[in-house]
């Protein structure tokens, strides 16, 4: 089958291509060259639950985008900081996104590094993170702090991908009261959609008090295993759920991702062939083609 086909399943009765999620197949076309960069459009990757494809997504989408020549910071607003070791950066005893929370007056481009992958830059995290909510409750507009460091930079970057840590506290608040859009992955496995209506909720909130123009920008389908009816049958349940909200690319389940995290490459690098690097490469054109990125 044609590489252009990737991750098509199925043939109506009148032979349409469909793909996994019922709807007719698109490869989505190359994202035209920009003339210039920037102002970014700053998008969350959220989902309160752990283990998810959040940082695997953030990490292999913001590559794919720098492949058709996007400006990209992702922003790793996880303590854990697997966002920084999947990218190769060390995060020992350097700035964090963390000075940044607690100094706002504090340059973001000393923390920014770049990465081995040209375009994208990050902003890492480590564990110091987890002490981030407990300094800035008390703090005078608690929840925007993050927006105020990302709007300083926006104007170098085409897209931020902001990588959030599995809960809904001040920190996903932060993140979300930054973004225009949110992606929400979700895992093809029992219970994907339990504690989806509480993150839904959450987005309402930051809409209602903080963010009146946040929309969602889709949800992503991830870790799907067509040979199994279980997972094809999760992902009937959320596209029932969701509609066209589900984006049209899913994401296989392969061990190339926990392959790759582990040399610090994204998948787009470390098997630019394989069809999981495609995969994200055609979300990245999914994206362009919506709107929700330049
Ligand atoms: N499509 C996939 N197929 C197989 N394993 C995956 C896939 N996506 C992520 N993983 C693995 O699952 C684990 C959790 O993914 P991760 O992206 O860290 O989730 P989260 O950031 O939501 O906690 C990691 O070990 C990752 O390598
Ligand atoms: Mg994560």
């Amino acid at each position: 089958m044609a590489g252009s086909k990737r991750g098509a399943t199925k043939t109506s009765d009148d032979g349409t291509v469909l793909g996994p999620t019922g709807r007719p197949y698109h490869g989505f076309p190359t994202p035209p060259p920009l003339d210039g960069h920037g102002p970014a459009r700053i998008i969350s990757l959220c989902n309160q639950k752990g283990g998810v494809g959040k940082t695997t997504t953030t990490i292999n989408l913001a590559a794919a985008l720098a492949v058709y020549g996007r400006k990209v910071l992702a922003v790793d607003f996880d303590p854990q900081g697997a966002l920084s070791a999947g990218l190769g950066i060390q995060t020992h005893d350097v700035p964090t996104i963390y000075d940044l929370l607690l100094d706002t007056k504090r340059d973001p481009k000393e923390v920014i590094v770049s990465t081995s992958v040209e375009g994208l830059d990050i902003l890492p995290a480590n564990i110091d993170l987890s002490a981030a909510e407990v300094h800035l409750v008390n703090e005078v507009a608690r929840e925007t702090i993050l927006a105020r460091v990302l709007r300083k930079v926006a104007p170098d970057y085409d897209v931020i991908l902001i990588d959030c840590q599995p809960s809904l506290g001040l920190l996903t608040v932060n993140a979300l009261t930054a973004s225009h859009g949110v992606v929400i992955p979700l895992e093809c496995e029992f219970f994907a959609l339990r504690g989806v209506a509480l993150l839904i909720e959450t987005i309402d909130k930051v809409r209602d008090r903080l963010n009146p123009t946040i929309e969602l920008d889709g949800v992503l389908a991830t870790m799907y295993d067509p040979r199994t009816l279980h997972s094809r049958e999760v992902l009937e349940r959320v596209v029932e759920a969701f509609g066209d909200d589900v984006l049209e690319t899913v994401i296989g389940r392969t061990v190339k991702f926990p392959d790759a995290s582990v040399s610090g490459m994204p998948i787009t690098e470390f098997a630019p062939e394989h069809a999981a690097a495609q995969a994200y490469l055609r979300l990245a054109r999914e994206l362009v083609a919506r709107g929700a990125v330049a």
